[in-house]
């Protein structure tokens, strides 16, 4: 049976910023109950503040799986079911070097949030969605991933790696009622971009047809969609969000 969203269960990682919060308080509005994972405590308490009849905020790091099992558990002890995986928590890294430069110990970091964590939020939630037969994973990839943004070793190849998790995981449950999509924003005004040097901005910036960045109302927007129950005959699908960037 399709479920209303005031019925459904969300677990949303950076769930504390940026897209992470702003998908967060949307699906909250609807009436779905919203969990928020984020390494960021204090950042997770102002997050929860600024939301009425306040969510369940779990502090999480995603690329260690003792710390995302625990999270999941608690958030079924609670609410006895997840429907949704909004997958938002990601960190940048070194950028505006070129790869000999790169750090081998800054990729690995890169690689446990990014692609690592994607990973072990699906590996843990997926047993509750299969229980139910159904489920809404969205997992944020970048349009770095799907094009490679020089200067950006480590984060265009996790976020490649991501975009092929998503296009395993969803042949693996295409015959469930789980789908498992991406994302793939070009530049995005978030919290985000303060770690990285204007000149790596100004240069994906550049690449934008439509010669702007994006917004977050058209992150949610496209978000809603993918993790409404209607969209229920798309997985193991990137979508676009690039102003015209991609054309594939
Ligand atoms: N903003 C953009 O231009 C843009 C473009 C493409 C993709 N993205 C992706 O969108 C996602 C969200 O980014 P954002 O722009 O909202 O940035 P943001 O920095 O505002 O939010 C990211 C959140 O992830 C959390 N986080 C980082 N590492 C974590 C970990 N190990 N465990 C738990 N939480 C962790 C941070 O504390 C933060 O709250 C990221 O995956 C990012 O790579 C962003």
């Amino acid at each position: 049976m399709t479920p209303d969203w005031k019925d459904q269960v969300a677990i949303v990682t950076g769930g504390a910023s940026g897209i992470g919060f702003a998908v967060a308080s949307k699906l909250h509005s609807l009436g779905v109950q919203t969990v928020l994972l984020d390494w960021n405590v204090e950042a997770l308490e102002k997050a929860k503040s600024m939301l009425e009849s306040q969510p369940l905020i779990i502090p999480t790091d995603v690329g260690e799986e003792v710390s995302v099992k625990s999270a999941v558990r608690e958030a079924v002890q609670k609410f006895s079911r997840i429907d949704i995986l909004f997958n938002s928590a990601g960190i940048v890294g070194q950028t505006n070097l070129k790869g000999h430069e790169a750090d081998a110990d800054d990729f690995d970091q890169v690689y446990r949030v990014n692609l690592k964590g994607s990973f072990l939020m699906c590996k843990a939630i997926i047993p509750h969605m299969l229980k139910r037969d159904y489920g809404r994973i969205l997992l944020v990839a970048s349009m770095a991933g799907k094009e490679g943004n020089a200067g950006m070793t480590a984060y265009s190849t996790t976020k490649a790696g991501v975009i092929g998790l998503t296009k395993t995981l969803g042949k693996d449950y295409a015959d469930t009622g789980i789908t498992v999509n991406s994302l793939a924003p070009a530049v995005i005004r978030t919290p985000i971009l303060e770690t990285m040097p204007q000149e790596q901005i100004d240069y994906m910036t550049a690449k934008i047809p439509m010669g702007r960045c994006g917004t977050l109302p058209e992150v949610v927007a496209m978000a809603t969609f993918i993790l409404s129950p209607e969209s229920s005959f798309t997985t193991g699908f990137c979508f676009d969000l690039s102003g015209g960037r991609a054309t594939y």
